[in-house]
């Protein structure tokens, strides 16, 4: 899944992945993860994250590579925020080829950035199960805790408006790029990514479909 921030990636990637039970693997919720957990990669990646630069590719692949060998991945997997430029690309590409697999569709997530902005800036995050809210768009049931277990939502650090600009840039610099290299390959499928997020599910489901 590709598109910028705020997109909508982690949202349509936790429903696509549940409805196809595959695991949805996030590089940025797994660096968040480890963030929080006060680990060693957490520690390497924290500076670049709350900057809105992106990780060292090295560090991002080596922790992408051991995620991909594990088990439940075997059969099938969603990835939501990798690769971020054309050389993780690259690496993802061997990878891939290493475990006797590869990439089946790309999809775009297209949307304006001043919609991405208003998105980020109203975004809720749960830090037990990872669900992502919206203040106005997709309010929790009760305010400021999630539906699912009760846990206080955060605001993750990053979604300051300084740091999403910053995040958009990245994003046109080093990402984009990767459309057209996906594109090139025949993977790409490109959806409009406003509207209520069942709409967006909708046609993430017929782009897969179609591409599949
Ligand atoms: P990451 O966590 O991947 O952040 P991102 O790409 O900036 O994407 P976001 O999580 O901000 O947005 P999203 O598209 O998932 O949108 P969401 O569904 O939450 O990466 C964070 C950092 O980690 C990076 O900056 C970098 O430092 C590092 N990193 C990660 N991967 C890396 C890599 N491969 N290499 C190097 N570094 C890496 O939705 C946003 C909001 O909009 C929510 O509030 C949601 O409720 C709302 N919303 C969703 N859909 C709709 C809709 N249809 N209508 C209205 N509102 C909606
Ligand atoms: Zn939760």
């Amino acid at each position: 899944m590709v598109g910028p921030p705020g997109a909508g990636k982690g949202t349509q990637a936790q429903i696509l992945a549940s409805e196809l039970s595959i695991p949805k693997v996030s590089t940025g919720d797994i660096f968040r993860a480890n963030v929080s957990g006060g680990t060693e990669l957490g520690k390497k990646a924290k500076q670049y994250m709350d900057r809105g630069d992106l990780v060292p590719d090295e560090v991002t692949n080596a922790m992408v590579k051991d995620r991909l060998a594990r088990g439940d991945a075997a059969a099938g997997f969603l990835l939501d925020g990798f690769p971020r430029n054309v050389a993780q690309a690259g690496t993802l590409r061997t990878m891939l080829a290493d475990l006797d697999t590869g990439l089946d569709v790309v999809l775009e997530l297209r949307v304006d950035e001043e919609e991405v902005v208003k998105r980020l800036s109203g975004r809720r995050s749960c830090p037990e199960c990872g669900r992502v809210y919206h203040v106005e768009y997709d309010p929790p049931k009760v305010e400021g805790r999630c539906d699912n277990e009760g846990a206080e939502l955060y605001q993750r650090e990053d979604d300051r408006e300084e740091t999403i600009r910053h995040r958009l840039e990245v994003y046109r610099e080093q990402t984009a790029p990767l459309v057209a290299f996906y594109e090139a390959e025949g993977l790409l499928a490109t959806i409009a990514a406003t509207g209520p997020v069942e709409e967006v599910t909708a046609r993430a489901k017929a782009a897969i479909e179609e591409k599949t």
